[in-house]
């Protein structure tokens, strides 16, 4: 424990034994809202839900992210309390004439990241959803802009609006395709 290692001056030893008692109990774990739910630092690092979507309609290309504890599923059950995904939507490039530029493998490629949008799950955090009846399980939304922190000024009942048909697929719109990829 790094609180005695070495030898200390009493007066620090005294600083760093304030400290120590001042340690705060195990975290509590926090509910939050819609918009409030931070993008995790690390989400990059998580197993791929989806690759390269090709969006033709709104000329995107987006790549989807679940964190471990959402990735240990198993297809047909809901995804448990602690499940995060987050969505990076790139514009995709565009030829001279307006169309979507692809690459050589036929996909549409890659620009600018536009925004990047999160959605996560935990005990009780659809409860303060309004109105009650576009509540999305205890899902709850929050859309960012590309430096991952600046908030994009979506509404977040449009989300919920979008996303809740998708009920008896936990609100996840490409669920069938993930659990049929990841096998
Ligand atoms: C008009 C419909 C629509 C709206 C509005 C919408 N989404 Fe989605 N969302 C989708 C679709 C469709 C997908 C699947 C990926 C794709 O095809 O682009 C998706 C996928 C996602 C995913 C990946 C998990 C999944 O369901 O596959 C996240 C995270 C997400 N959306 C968050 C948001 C957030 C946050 C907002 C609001 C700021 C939002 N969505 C608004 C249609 C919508």
């Amino acid at each position: 424990m790094k609180c005695f290692n070495g030898i200390l001056s009493a007066v620090a030893l005294t600083a760093i034994l304030v400290g120590c008692a001042q340690v705060p109990p195990a975290p509590q774990v926090q509910k939050y809202k819609d918009g409030e739910l931070p993008l995790p630092a690390e989400y990059k690092s998580w197993p791929k839900f989806l690759s390269d979507i090709q969006r033709a309609d709104n000329k995107q290309v987006r790549e989807i992210y679940i964190n471990p504890i959402g990735h240990s599923t198993k297809m047909g059950d809901s995804f448990p309390n602690g499940t995060i995904s987050v969505m990076e939507i790139y514009k995709a490039r565009e030829a001279a004439d307006g169309s979507p530029l692809k690459g050589p493998d036929g996909k549409f490629v890659k620009g600018e990241l536009l925004k990047i949008a999160v959605m996560g799950k935990g005990a009780g955090w659809g409860e303060t959803v309004t109105p009650p009846e576009l509540k999305n399980g205890d899902w709850i939304y929050a859309m960012y802009m590309a430096d991952g922190k600046t908030k994009a000024p979506d509404d977040t009942a449009t989300c919920r609006a979008c996303h809740l048909p998708l009920k008896d697929k936990d609100y996840i719109f490409r669920y069938d395709e993930y659990f049929q990829k990841r096998g």
